[in-house]
């Protein structure tokens, strides 16, 4: 496979850089670039990338940007026209509502739940003396505990992934969005979403429960409640969120540990560095590698224009990998305390479930250091999702000695 470092968009989106996008990154980062006759400007240094991320005059809203329906972000193409995509006040509205449901408390309760399905599907692999990180442990918590959380019943859960799956591809510019049959993909999903979601929505109206999804029916503020339209996108927000790029942490986790055996050593003696262990994996392999924006007025970057309407690609991957601010950024090193890292972003839409993906990323890998002996990676099995932005792999076996209590 001929892997190249040259630094352009093509480059990063090249199939044959999936396995290792950083060197390519790494010289999207030394400078501004414009793309597409200068509609897109891409920006991958920390200090530009934390500084757009917070300036209020750049929207989140793509519909009007000078690219439209290229990155997917005309309303038609959009996936669920959430809270993602919007700006002051809508934004803040809808995100106030939602953060009176997804509180800090909600998340610590899933803590015994997330640590029972960790402990079995660990046990399970131990059988085996194998397991297919992907599938047996990456998704299956992420998905088990978001589905739970929004009131999902089991039986569900694959139909729901699936859709989840068909769907991102809507959100990365390297999919061909002008491809008719994706295009149509997606659109089934997005309708499935929509339909599952107003079935469900109604049922919980009716017989409200203790689950997320109730409390956002029943949620008022300042005499407002969420319309059917926002609470049905709400809904495939948090799934999708809670979903794809968690799986892809624990993945890049239990990978980037593999491939470090000192690390994975440090983490087995000491459980204590699970959380700063969570901030790496961020930081050195950053599950959403990039976020787009729209300039609402004309801007500079680094002497760069960003014409009104033009689009911003912020490269949080590349950002996240910046010698000014991460000494020796390409070492994996699990004390370097890297908690500043851009991995969610940053500013208004600063991810709303951050601490649930770390508490759910901390168990799983401060388990599979604790508890699998003598892991062997088989690095000719592994391959990564199509995606150049929701990263991760998509088959990862691992062989090991046995599966302690
Ligand atoms: C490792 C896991 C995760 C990563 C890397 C991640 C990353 C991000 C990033 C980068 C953004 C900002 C997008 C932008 O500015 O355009 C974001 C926003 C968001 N995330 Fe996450 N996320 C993760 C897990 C989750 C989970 C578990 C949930 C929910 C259960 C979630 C829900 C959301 C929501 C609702 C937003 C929109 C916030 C807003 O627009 O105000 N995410 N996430």
């Amino acid at each position: 496979m001929t892997v190249t470092a040259e630094p352009s968009l093509a480059t990063l989106f090249d199939p044959a850089n999936r396995a290792d996008p950083y060197p390519v990154l790494a010289g999207l980062r030394s400078a501004p670039r414009t793309e597409l006759d200068g509609a897109l400007v891409v920006v991958g240094d920390y200090r530009n990338c934390a500084t757009i991320l917070r300036d209020p005059t750049v929207s989140a809203d793509r519909r009007n940007s000078l690219l439209g329906a290229t990155f997917g972000d005309t309303p038609d193409e959009v996936p669920f026209d959430s809270f993602l995509s919007m700006d002051a006040p809508d934004h803040t509205r809808l995100r106030g509502l939602v953060s009176k449901a997804f509180t800090p408390r909600v998340i610590a309760n899933l803590e015994p739940r997330i640590r029972e399905i960790v402990a079995d599907q660990l046990t399970k692999a131990g059988e085996a003396n194998a397991i297919e990180v992907v599938s047996q442990l990456a998704n299956i918590l992420p998905v088990t505990i978001i589905n739970d959380l929004l009131g999902v019943p089991a039986r569900d859960h694959d139909i729901l992934q699936d859709w989840s799956h068909r769907l991102v591809r809507g959100l990365d510019p390297a999919t061909d969005l002008g491809d008719p049959v994706v295009l149509a993909d997606i659109e089934l999903a997005k309708e499935g979403f929509r339909l599952y979601f107003a079935d469900l929505v109604a049922f919980r109206r009716e017989k409200p429960a203790d689950d997320l999804l109730s409390h956002l029916v029943r949620i008022e503020q300042d005499g407002e409640v969420l319309t059917e339209a926002e609470l049905l996108a709400t809904c495939a927000l948090l799934l999708v969120g809670g979903y794809e790029s968690t799986a892809n942490l624990i993945a890049n986790g239990v990978l980037a540990l593999l491939r470090h055996p000192d690390q994975l050593q440090a983490l087995r003696e000491n459980p204590g560095l699970a959380s700063a262990a969570v901030d790496e994996v961020l930081r050195y392999d950053t599950p959403a590698q990039m976020v787009t924006r729209v300039a609402r007025r004309e801007m500079s970057v680094e002497g760069v224009t960003v014409p009104n309407n033009g689009v911003i690609m912020l490269l949080l991957a590349a950002a996240n990998r910046d010698p000014a601010v991460f000494s020796d950024p390409d070492r994996f090193d699990l004390r370097r305390g890297a908690n500043h890292h851009l991995a969610f972003a940053a500013g208004p839409h600063f991810c709303i479930g951050s601490s649930l993906a770390k508490l759910e990323t901390s168990i799983a890998l401060s388990e599979f250091a604790r508890r699998v002996q003598a892991p062997e990676l088989d690095e000719s099995l592994l391959t990564y999702r199509p995606h150049v932005n929701l990263r991760g792999p998509e088959r990862m076996f691992v062989r090991f000695d046995n599966i302690t209590n």
